[in-house]
């Protein structure tokens, strides 16, 4: 939720800082701004849209200030517009600040702020802490800085420029991230790694209660208690064309292509030999006969792999395992104890709910395991151990490539934490065809799209869709229709197949698309059955199946999409693809932004 990028060094700050901001884009874009210290004086320009929308307005200006902050906004407090666009200035516009996360008790310091004679621009939460820099500037930014964040309630990374000490940031942590750049003779600061990529792959991840002093020579950062600290400088291994669109028309469609690499990068450690490897759950597996239940523990698309979690765990390990969404787990007071095991699964290492949630469990000596895709997040700190799914930078609000990674993690863990109960021959099968998943995809992938493109053609003229399947193809039928109602707009229910006639059938008129999901050869019969009281009231079925299974559907759905046969408790990874690209398609035929979904942003840092 709202990125931000700093720079100070010897080149011009304003591209920088664009190209930051484009970089973190998916993490809001109703409103983006930019001050840049020029001379002795704050340029400050922003505007409601996105940045494009800004990029339009400066693109006759020539900033030559080296030092700048940039914000690009998802609204929390005050809706979108120019106003409440970041960066926020003092009374004087001395002071430029920029914010990501809420402060809850701004109210409180704004009244008394203004009984002070400070006059706020804004309706946003944000204004507040630069007034309160304002307040306690005597010559110091950071300790103005360290002062105000004292006030402060709520979950912030922040950044200040002062046009009295333009060769200074000032950068602090609480609860959001923020990540320091160390060029050579230049720094950056940004809310995430893509950002930086271009410039530098040497990064400091700054922890809660941090600070940082960035000026053109040197940086350095302070503790909770303001003690100098050293920390240790990390490499990172991404490169910088994993966060561009390589010629794709989307981040969501480069991201899609991308499934079949990102998946073998994440098998081939675990499946370099004959077995299975998966040092990273050493503890657990030290303590599984203690282990009397699993919480696994997420929101939205890494929930819907938990669902396929579920049932994967539960058959290899016979423990018993709930899945619940981040939001609300900890308010239903579950049963975790130092007994349990919590698997928090997430992209972006950041969801404020998902490490609420982790942060519960650790308070109730669970063990807790992360399922993570970015390295460094708060939640790959906090968590005991984490398996890293090294999907790469997902730019794309809608996860593709991490949900797939997210579930590939899953069968390694299950297969890893069940392979004492599981048949050895049916073990060594299972791997042999998890290996083979790669080329599975590329095939999907290469075989071209024209059936799903057709599917999509008569998907995007619905405003209604239903998606249907039992077993691990409710799971996969529950993502489907998220990953088509975030980025088409279409309403889209997922229905466990057999549930459908204890109300929903209602709702079927002549039509209606329904996709089926019929992977699962043990379960077809029963879905033929349901596939035919939707088709006997008038529903249009697109059908997704394995090849093998394809012929046996012939006449008994009204269009049909396939995958390369498997096991069937693999499929949920062959059918993901499909399912994406119905929904890509079927958002570009409507015209929709694909990669930027309205009123969404992809990381979620507030509650
Ligand atoms: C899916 O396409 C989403 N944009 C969303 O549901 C996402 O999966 C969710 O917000 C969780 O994010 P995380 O994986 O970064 O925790």
């Amino acid at each position: 939720m709202c990125g931000i990028v700093g720079y100070i060094g010897s080149r011009g700050a304003f591209p920088i800082l664009f190209d930051g901001l484009k970089k973190l884009e998916y993490r809001g874009y109703d409103s983006a701004g930019v001050a840049i210290i020029e001379g002795n004086e704050m340029q400050l320009r922003k505007s409601q849209g996105n940045l494009e929308v800004l990029g339009e307005k400066l693109k006759n200006e020539n900033f030559q200030g080296r030092i700048g902050l940039g914000h690009t906004r998802w609204a929390t407090h005050g809706k979108p517009s120019d106003a409440n666009a970041h960066p926020h200035l003092d009374c004087r516009g001395r002071l430029a600040l920029v914010h990501n996360g809420i402060i809850e008790n701004f109210q409180e310091i704004k009244r008394k702020l203004e009984e002070e004679g400070h006059f706020f621009s804004s309706e946003t939460d944000t204004e507040v802490v630069v007034h309160l820099v304002e307040k306690f500037f005597q010559g110091d930014l950071v300790k103005a800085v360290r002062r105000a964040t004292k006030e402060l309630e709520g979950s912030y990374a922040i950044a200040v420029i002062n046009c009295e000490s333009p060769e200074q940031i000032v950068a602090y942590r609480h609860d959001s991230p923020l990540i320091l750049g160390i060029g050579d003779g230049e720094f950056f600061l940004a809310s995430d790694i893509p950002a930086l990529l271009p410039y530098t792959r040497r990064v400091l991840i700054l922890e809660d209660g941090e600070m940082a002093e960035l000026n053109r020579t040197n940086f350095r950062v302070f503790d909770s208690h303001g003690v100098q600290i050293q920390k240790e400088i990390e490499e990172i291994d991404w490169d910088p064309e994993m966060a561009e669109k390589k010629g794709f028309s989307h981040y969501m469609l480069k991201e899609i292509h991308e499934q079949p690499d990102v998946l073998r990068r994440l098998l081939s450690d675990p499946l370099q030999g004959s077995g299975l490897e998966l040092p990273q759950i050493a503890s657990i597996l030290e303590r599984l006969e203690k282990i009397n239940r699993i919480f696994v523990v997420a929101c939205g698309t890494a929930y819907h792999s938990g669902l396929i979690g579920k049932a994967l765990l539960e058959r290899t390990t016979g423990i018993p395992v709930e899945v619940d969404m981040a939001s609300e787990f900890r308010y239903r007071s579950p049963l975790v104890g130092e007994e349990s095991l919590v698997i928090v699964v997430t992209q972006s290492g950041e969801t404020a709910d998902t490490l609420a949630a982790l942060r519960y469990a650790r308070e109730k000596n669970a063990q807790t395991l992360g399922i993570i895709n970015v390295k460094g997040s708060t939640i790959s700190r906090e968590a005991d151990d984490v398996i890293y799914i090294k999907a790469g930078p997902e730019i794309a609000v809608a996860s593709t490539k991490a949900y797939l990674n997210m579930v590939a993690a899953f069968y390694l863990l299950a297969l890893k934490m069940g392979q004492g109960n599981v048949d050895q021959e049916n073990l060594k099968e299972l791997l042999r065809l998890l290996r083979g998943i790669p080329a599975q995809l590329e095939k999907v992938l290469q075989k071209g799209d024209k059936a799903v493109r057709e599917a999509s053609e008569y998907l995007s003229r619905w405003e209604n869709a239903f998606f249907v399947g039992r077993g691990l193809d409710f799971s996969l039928a529950l993502e489907g229709a998220l990953k088509l109602k975030e980025i088409s707009y279409i309403h889209a229910e997922a229905y466990a197949a057999g549930e459908l006639k204890h109300g929903t059938l209602a709702l079927i008129e002549e039509g209606i698309p329904v996709v089926a999901l019929l992977t699962q050869e043990k379960l077809l019969e029963k879905m033929i059955s349901n596939v035919q009281e939707i088709r006997a009231r008038g529903g249009y079925v697109l059908g997704i199946t394995q090849e093998k299974l394809a012929q046996r559907l012939e006449g008994e759905v009204d269009f049909i999409m396939t995958v390369p046969s498997t096991e069937d408790m693999l499929t949920p990874l062959l059918a993901t693809v499909p399912l994406q690209l119905l929904s890509f398609y079927t958002a570009e035929l409507r015209g929709c932004p694909i990669d930027q979904p309205r009123n969404l942003a992809k990381s979620v840092t507030v509650e």
